[in-house]
């Protein structure tokens, strides 16, 4: 199911901290930088924080500037963002600042919470989510009940960290304060367990008067039948290269790239590239890496469309050349229509053969945008 773009904001000290142990907030970013998270904050629909970040910090989680919230009502949205906690046991102070200042709020919580946070009176909604919490359920609830399409998420650690390993997580803003904290029992911005392998993509380092952001963004594909956020990434680049193949009124155009389990791209090719007026994208990228490259057998394939189950100008079509070279996951963005060929189905020959294929429908508009002259 879509979710919102999820983007996790914390800053920590240089010994990795996202607080001391005292009883006030620990300051960690500049003002400058306080600024630039209240202009993130103006841009998204909703702020989440954790239960543990409402107790230790009591925060109000607005947006500051009038400019800012005042450009948000001339563009038809709320003046503030929607306010977002998370709480396993329900058990929340019903006076903290969170509850009252702002716009709505909205408390995510197990069955056994929402019981707990009705009779504490919390001021607001509440949505039981089962007896325990599930980020997939609580991020479609998000998007499809609320229309929430970005989603900030400034912390704690705990929130950070399941969002991350969880594979949810589409971008991190982090700040590097100048300052040490030194106790071992302060909370940490990400805590022990399986995160995604490999290394995050580097998109930009700013300088902040004394603290510097990183904006990162996850790039090791999933590894099962449900998305992560960086298949997110790679198929929107598929959908990209599809825009490059030249144009042809006797075929689609698709893009396709083979993408390793740490999140290397190892190749990418575009339907008739290279003068080749009948190769197809999943071909021309597997062409480019060698048959025996042992990365292929947990790389991930991403194609605009699904892989083909026919073939007439070659001797064996895309879904067969995936097979034979080994790859065991799949994700494309549009089921390819009967134009050329009546049924095809290479989604079911892949899955026939016990390869996870993965349908992202929300990205068939984008796939389907080079080929308008075909589809009538
Ligand atoms: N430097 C920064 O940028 C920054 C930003 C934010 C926070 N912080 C600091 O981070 C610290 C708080 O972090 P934290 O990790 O202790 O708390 P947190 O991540 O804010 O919240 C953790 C709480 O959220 C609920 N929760 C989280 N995942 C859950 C799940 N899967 N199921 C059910 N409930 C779940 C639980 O609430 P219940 O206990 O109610 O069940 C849990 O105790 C504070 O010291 C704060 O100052 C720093």
């Amino acid at each position: 199911m879509p979710h919102p773009f999820v983007l996790l904001s914390a800053a920590v000290s240089l010994d990795g901290y996202l607080d001391d142990t005292g009883p006030e907030r620990l300051l960690l970013s500049s003002p400058a930088d306080f600024d630039r998270v209240d202009e993130v904050r103006a841009s998204v629909d909703a702020i989440l924080v954790g239960a543990g970040t409402i107790r230790a910090d009591n925060p109000r989680l607005l947006v500051n500037s009038p400019g800012r919230r005042a450009a948000r009502v001339a563009s038809g949205r709320p003046e503030y963002p929607l306010k977002v906690t998370v709480s396993g046991t329900g058990e929340l102070d019903p006076a903290a600042n969170f509850w009252h200042t702002g716009a709505e709020k909205l408390l995510y919580t197990t069955d056994k919470g929402a019981d707990h946070a009705h009779t504490l009176g919390l001021a607001t909604d509440v949505v039981p989510l089962g007896p325990d919490l599930d980020w997939r359920r609580l991020l479609t609830h998000l998007h499809e009940v609320r229309g929430i399409d970005r989603l900030m998420v400034e912390g704690g650690g705990t929130i950070h960290t399941q969002l991350l390993q969880q594979g949810l997580a589409d971008e991190i803003h982090l700040v590097l304060s100048p300052l040490f904290v030194g106790t071992p029992t302060a909370p940490r911005l990400f805590g022990p367990g399986p995160y995604p392998p490999g290394r995050l993509r580097l998109l930009e380092t700013r300088q902040i008067e004394d603290v510097v952001l990183m904006r990162y963004e996850p790039t090791a594909p999933g590894t099962g039948p449900l998305p992560a956020a960086a298949d997110h990434h790679w198929l929107r680049l598929a959908c990209e290269l599809a825009t490059h193949c030249p144009p042809s009124r006797t075929a689609f155009s698709v893009g396709a790239v083979v993408v390793a389990a740490d999140g290397t791209e190892l190749s990418r090719g575009h339907s008739r590239e290279a003068d080749d007026p009948v190769v197809h994208a999943e071909e021309a990228a597997l062409a480019k890496l060698a048959p025996a490259d042992p990365r292929l057998a947990s790389a991930t394939i991403y194609s605009s469309l699904e892989p083909c189950a026919h073939r007439a100008s070659r001797p064996k079509p895309c879904a067969r050349l995936i097979l034979d070279a080994g790859v065991r996951r799949v994700v494309t963005a549009w089921r390819e229509p009967d134009t050329f060929v009546e049924g095809a189905d290479g989604n079911g020959l892949l899955a026939a053969e016990g390869v996870e294929v993965v349908v992202l429908p929300e990205y068939e508009e984008r796939a389907k945008a080079p080929n308008g002259h075909l589809l009538g």
